[in-house]
């Protein structure tokens, strides 16, 4: 009993009105630096999927795109659809969209898509570009159907989100720690709020394998992400608001 009692003073004791200003200062600025920087993941996220599919904006179709890949086309020919379509007229890109179709041959290339393509897509798509579209080879690559992302990509990207984002919510939940959350009845709220950004991160992260494998899988990689980010949000949130009222109580 008396044991139980000492766990409920330190646990009283370390909570943001108890700690030194400097602690509090410090956790407010980084709060506030997370909180940015987390605007920032979800403002890229957002970029780099507005477009896509010709949807404004993010999309689970887009999504869709990433992981799973347009089966029934090529990236050439959903890029002429979308994105690059503006960069043809529409009898150029009938002719480029029958040619991906009837197999995509050198022949026919060099005689009616290569003329079209060294007049549309150069300014971008040269030799020093990104993805330079200059010959045969480079062409017949896009015209692949569009399987999504690759293994070694999502490999790659997995292990850069697991290891980042891990330390980013282990933080974001240390600092939560502090917070006044629930009461003595209520434990247990105080600690989902605190695992809940990891848990739904590692769901997030995982189920973008089965949204390779699977159309559908992209609804759990919207739910999870969607959860991810309002629980981050709670939790930086109630910090900020209990940190800033500390100094005037
Ligand atoms: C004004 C610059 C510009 C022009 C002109 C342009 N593109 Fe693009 N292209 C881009 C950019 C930027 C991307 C990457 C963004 C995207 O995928 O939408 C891209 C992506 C692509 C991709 C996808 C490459 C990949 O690896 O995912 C293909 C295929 C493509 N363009 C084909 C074309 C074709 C064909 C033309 C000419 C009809 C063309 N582009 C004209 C800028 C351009």
């Amino acid at each position: 009993m008396e044991d139980k009692n000492r766990i409920d003073e330190i646990n009283n004791f370390l909570k943001f009105d108890k700690l030194p200003v400097s602690f509090r200062l410090l956790f407010l600025v980084t709060v506030t630096c997370l909180s940015v920087g987390f605007v920032f993941n979800l403002t890229q996220i957002w970029e780099s999927h507005s477009g896509e599919g010709g949807i404004f904006g993010l999309s689970a179709e887009s999504i869709r795109m990433q992981y799973y890949g347009k089966r029934d086309s090529s990236i050439l020919e959903s890029k002429l659809k979308t994105t690059m379509g503006g960069f043809a007229t529409d009898a150029e890109k009938e002719t480029i969209i029958k040619w991906i179709r009837s197999g995509a041959d050198e022949a026919k290339y060099n005689s009616e898509i290569k003329p079209i393509t060294e007049k549309n897509c150069m300014v971008c798509h040269g030799q020093e570009s990104f993805r330079p579209l200059i010959g045969y080879k480079e062409i017949k690559e896009v015209t692949n159907i569009n399987n999504g992302m690759g293994f070694k990509t999502l490999v790659r990207v997995s292990h850069i989100h697991f290891n980042g984002m891990t330390f980013l919510f282990f933080v974001s939940g240390l600092i939560t720690c502090f917070a006044r959350i629930g009461s003595k009845k209520l434990k247990w709220v105080k600690w989902i709020v605190i695992i809940a950004p990891m848990i739904a991160m590692f769901c997030d992260i995982m189920s973008w394998n089965l949204a390779r494998e699977y159309e559908n899988g992209v609804y759990i990689v919207i739910v999870s992400g969607a959860v991810m980010t309002a629980a981050f949000f709670t939790q930086m949130s109630i910090s900020a608001y209990q940190i800033i009222r500390s100094f005037f109580i």
